[in-house]
C-alpha cells in the first residue's frame, strides 16, 4: 500500500491584524503569531491584503515574506494593483479570491466562467514567475474544469457552505454540500489541478476533509484564532495537526 500524500496545514493571520487595527497599535503582531505556529508545526502562512486594508498590510506582508521560514500564501483579489504588489513580494503562491467591500469574509468563490478572459493573462503572469496559483472556487464542476482550461496549478474549494451547515445543525444540506465536494475534489485531482479546501473549518469538519485523498492543504484562519485566545496557539496548532492526522489516518486504514 502506498502512503497517502501529505496534508498540510495553513495557518491565515489576518484576524490578529484585525485585533491590532482595533487599537490601531503595533500589537499582536501578526508576523510573531506566524512565526510561533510555524514553531508549533503549521507548514505554511496566508494573509489576504484586501483593497480596503482593512487587517493586513502592505507593510504585514512585506514582514512575513522577509521573516517566516516557511511558504508564504498571499491571498488577494484579480486586480493590477495586487498583482504589482505580489510579483513584488514573491510569495510561494496567491490564491486569488472574490472581493466586495461590505462583505465580512470572502462569501463565495471566484466566477472562472465569467471571468475566463481576463483571468487567463492574469494567471499566465503569475505562472510565468514561478508563483503558484490557487482558484478560490466552489466545487462546482464547470468552475472546476474553467481552472483546469486557465492553467492554474491549484485550486482552494470553498469549504465555507458544507462548515456552517454541519454548525448549524442543517444535515440534509451538509450531506449535499459535503458530497459536491468530495466529488469535487475527484474531479479536480482527474483534471491534474492540486487541491486545497478552506473557510469555516474547525476541528471536526479539517478531521472529516483530511480523510479525502484528493486534498493536499487546508487553510484555516478564524476557528484557530478563537481557540488560540483560549489556550495559546501553540496548543491550538498541536490540536489541529492531530485532527487533520486523525482524518488522514483513516484514509490509510481503508486503502491498506
Ligand atoms: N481560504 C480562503 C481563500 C479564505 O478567504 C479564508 C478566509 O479568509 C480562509 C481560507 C480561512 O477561512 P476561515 O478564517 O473561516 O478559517
Amino acid at each position: 500500500m502506498s502512503n497517502p500524500p501529505a496534508i498540510r496545514l495553513g495557518l491565515n493571520v489576518d484576524h490578529v491584524a484585525t485585533l491590532r487595527n482595533a487599537r490601531g497599535s503595533a500589537r499582536p503582531d501578526p508576523v510573531r503569531i506566524a512565526l510561533a505556529a510555524i514553531e508549533a508545526g503549521v507548514d505554511g502562512i496566508t494573509a489576504h491584503l484586501r483593497e480596503d486594508r482593512r487587517h493586513i498590510r502592505d507593510a504585514d506582508m512585506a514582514r512575513l515574506k522577509a521573516e517566516i521560514p516557511k511558504p508564504l500564501n498571499f491571498e488577494m483579489a484579480a486586480t493590477a494593483e495586487m498583482q504589482r504588489i505580489a510579483l513584488a513580494t514573491k510569495p510561494h503562491a496567491v490564491c486569488l479570491v472574490p472581493e466586495r467591500r461590505e462583505e465580512l469574509t470572502t462569501e463565495g468563490g471566484l466566477d472562472l466562467v465569467g471571468q475566463r478572459d481576463a483571468l487567463a493573462p492574469f494567471i499566465a503572469k503569475f505562472n510565468d514567475a514561478g508563483i503558484q496559483v490557487s482558484l478560490f472556487i466552489s466545487a462546482d464542476p464547470q468552475q472546476i474544469e474553467t481552472a483546469a482550461q486557465l492553467r492554474a496549478p491549484a485550486i482552494e474549494i470553498h469549504t465555507g457552505g458544507w462548515c456552517d451547515a454541519v454548525v448549524d445543525g442543517h444535515k440534509e444540506k451538509a450531506d449535499a454540500e459535503w458530497r459536491r465536494i468530495v466529488e469535487g475534489a475527484a474531479l479536480a485531482r482527474a483534471a491534474g489541478l492540486e487541491v486545497h479546501a478552506g473557510h469555516g473549518l474547525d476541528y471536526a469538519t479539517a478531521e472529516t476533509i483530511a480523510a479525502l485523498p484528493e486534498i493536499v492543504e487546508l487553510n484555516i484562519g478564524y476557528f484557530m484564532m478563537g481557540e488560540a485566545l483560549l489556550v495559546g496557539i501553540a496548543e491550538t496548532v498541536r490540536a489541529m495537526r492531530a485532527a487533520m492526522d486523525r482524518g488522514r489516518a483513516t484514509l490509510k486504514t481503508r486503502t491498506a
